[in-house]
């Protein structure tokens, strides 16, 4: 379980001094499908870059398990990001001198998992293995960084925006892929989204509103990434 209590994270200095996160409580249970979702500059990335310790927070505490990572100094942050935690950009990020298995292995080398070839037969990218990502279309080019996240096999994936930069025919596909590699692996997703109908795919969701969280619910029943709208 991964709990935040009472986070707050400030941007700027002096009379610049911004609150981006208002003493924030949430608690994220193993094996959730979470989706974050709020207005452009409410806070969502923040959040989850201190939810993974990407940031840290100036007050709060964010507990995985019992263990608070905001004591942790930064190479033992940096440990627990490589043995637990995932990362997926809305901006795929590839080595663009890398094929797609190079590409993966990085991730897995990450964790010193020799598995990385199922994981990439798995997002279906088996018959891709030597080309570069220059050569691969933007759902396959994500697709590979969702196998380069999860070649580490992280306990949580921590998503954000990861369709933003795909037609809807893609999204639903690298959408599908997730949901998919989460039944097989059983790992914690939290997804930032601005896109109202992939919370319908969601367990819980989340609403933030200016540094705040001004809602919860969970679905009774989730969608799949080609039954909701787009
Ligand atoms: N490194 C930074 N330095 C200063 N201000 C920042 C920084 N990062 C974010 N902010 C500010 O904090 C606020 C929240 O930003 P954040 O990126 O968390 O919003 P968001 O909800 O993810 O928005 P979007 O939907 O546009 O991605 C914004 O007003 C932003 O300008
Ligand atoms: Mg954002």
């Amino acid at each position: 379980m991964i709990e935040v209590k009472e986070i707050s994270k400030f941007y700027g200095s002096k009379e610049n001094r911004f609150q981006v996160l208002k003493s924030i409580n949430l608690k994220i249970e193993e094996g959730d499908f979470a989706v974050i979702l709020g207005a452009s500059g409410s806070g969502k990335s923040t959040m989850l870059n201190v939810m993974s310790g990407l940031e840290r927070p100036e007050m709060g505490q964010v507990i995985y398990d019992g263990k608070d990572i905001t004591t942790l100094s930064d190479s033992q942050l940096t440990r627990f990001r490589k043995e637990n935690i995932g990362f997926i950009f809305q901006q795929y990020y590839l080595l663009p001198n890398m094929n797609v298995v190079k590409n993966v292995k990085m991730g897995a080398d990450l964790a010193a998992n020799k598995d990385y070839e199922t994981i990439i037969q798995a997002v279906g990218l088996k018959n891709k293995l030597q080309k570069y990502p220059s050569e691969l279309s933007g759902g396959e080019q994500q697709r590979v960084s969702v196998a380069r996240a999860l070649a580490k096999k992280p306990k949580i994936l921590f998503l954000d925006e990861p369709t933003g930069a795909l037609d809807e025919e893609t999204g639903r596909q690298v959408l599908d892929y997730i949901c998919r590699l989460q039944q097989e692996f059983g790992f914690t997703i939290v997804m930032v989204t601005h896109n109202l109908n992939i919370a319908e795919m969601a367990k819980t969701v989340i609403k933030m509103n200016s540094g705040k969280i001004s809602e919860i619910h969970t679905n009774e029943t989730q969608k799949t990434a080609y039954e909701i709208g787009w």
